[in-house]
This record gives C-alpha cells, structure tokens and sequence, in this order.
C-alpha cells in the first residue's frame, strides 16, 4: 500500500512510501534501522533493543510491516502472535491463559528521523490491522511513559492505559490495550 508523506528531513516535501509486509529477508535492513535509530535516540532507555535472531523470528512467524522509500527501509512495525507465552501483555492485564490466543503483541514501532511527521506509526498500525490472523480480538502494548510520541499515537490509534508497571526487568512502562471486538 502506498502512502502519501508531505515531510522528508523535517522539511515539506510530497513523495510516497510503500507499507508492505516483510519477511525473512528483511531481516538484516530491520535490524540495522532498529540500531541506527536507538543510537540516535536521546533517551535509549525508552527502546529496549532486541537481536537479530530474535528480529529474524518475528519477520517468519509474525505480522511485521516495512515502510519502504524505494530501496530504504525507513519505518517498521513488528506485531507478535504471543499465544499461551508468559510474554503475551494479556498475561499482565488479568485476561485468562485460555483467552491469551486472542491477543497479539505491538512489539515495536520504528521511524527514521528522515521520515518522522507523517503520523507512520499510526499508518503502519492501520496497515497491520487490516493483516490480522482471524481471531485477534485485542492488541497490548507498552510504552515508556517519557516517549510522548509513541504514547501520543497509540492513545489516538484507540489505546487505552490498562496500568503502569516495571516490565523487561526494570523498566517504567504504561501497558497499554486496543480492544478490536
Ligand atoms: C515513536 C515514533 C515511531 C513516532 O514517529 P512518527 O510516527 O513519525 O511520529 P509522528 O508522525 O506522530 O510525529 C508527530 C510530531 O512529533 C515529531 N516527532 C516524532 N517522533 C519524534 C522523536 N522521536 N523526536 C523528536 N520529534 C519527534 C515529528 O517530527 C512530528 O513533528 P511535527 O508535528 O512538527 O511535524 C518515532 O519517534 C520513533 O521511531 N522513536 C524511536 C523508537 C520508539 O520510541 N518507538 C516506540 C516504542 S516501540
């Protein structure tokens, strides 16, 4: 899908971007935008990093979708089907185990700084919404309560806070859920 973008380096500009879903061979553009962006980032804290093998995993199993500027990945989204794993958000928001295989994590959002503006995050979400393997009826997802982007977008994509609390072994985080049904 093909999306409009008015801004380029923080300036007006009018080109188009490419939201597709990524697979394996992705792999590596994924993980070298993942680390070239949290290098970037004022406050690194906010992004907890994941690996390659892990990145490799998702782009197999999940619902990852890649913003494209012709050959440039410049954004991502990575969803995870979490299932009955202790790392399913549903397990920390008092939905029951057998309920769990109906809610899918947003792991992670990424957007270059070039391409930042253009509400990508809340499109790359839309994008994956309308991807989803039947029988999703819930999206959880954390965010540093400091990253007001990334919290700003998710309360206006239909988030709301369920709790604050420590996750990835010491981190301040809202938890966060998008009821879909
Ligand atoms: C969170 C993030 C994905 C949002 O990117 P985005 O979808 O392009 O953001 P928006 O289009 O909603 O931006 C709205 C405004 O905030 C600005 N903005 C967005 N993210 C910014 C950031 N990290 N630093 C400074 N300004 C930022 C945009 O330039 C835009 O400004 P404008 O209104 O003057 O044009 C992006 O900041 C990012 O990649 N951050 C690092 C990784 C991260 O924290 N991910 C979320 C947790 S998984």
């Amino acid at each position: 899908m093909e999306v409009l973008l008015h801004k380029g380096c923080g300036r007006p500009e009018s080109r188009t971007m490419t939201l597709r879903p990524a697979g394996p061979e992705d792999a590596a553009a994924f993980y070298a935008l993942q680390n070239e962006v949290r290098a970037g980032m004022p406050h690194p804290e906010q992004f907890v990093p994941d690996t390659l093998e892990n990145i490799a995993r998702y782009l197999r199993d999940d619902l990852c979708i890649g913003g494209w500027d012709g050959g440039r990945l410049g954004a991502y989204f990575i969803l995870r089907y979490c299932g009955q794993d202790e790392h399913n958000y549903a397990a920390f928001m008092g939905i029951p185990k057998p309920a769990w295989d109906g809610w899918a994590n947003a792991d992670s959002a990424i957007v270059h700084p070039d391409y930042r503006g253009n509400g990508l995050q809340r499109k790359l979400l839309e994008a994956a919404l309308t991807r989803l393997r039947p029988g999703i009826v819930g999206i959880g997802a954390t965010v540093s309560p400091d990253n007001q982007y990334s919290l700003r977008n998710a309360l206006a994509c239909g988030f709301e806070i369920v709790c604050r609390r420590e996750m990835y072994g010491g981190y301040d985080r809202y938890l966060l859920a998008k009821r879909l049904k």
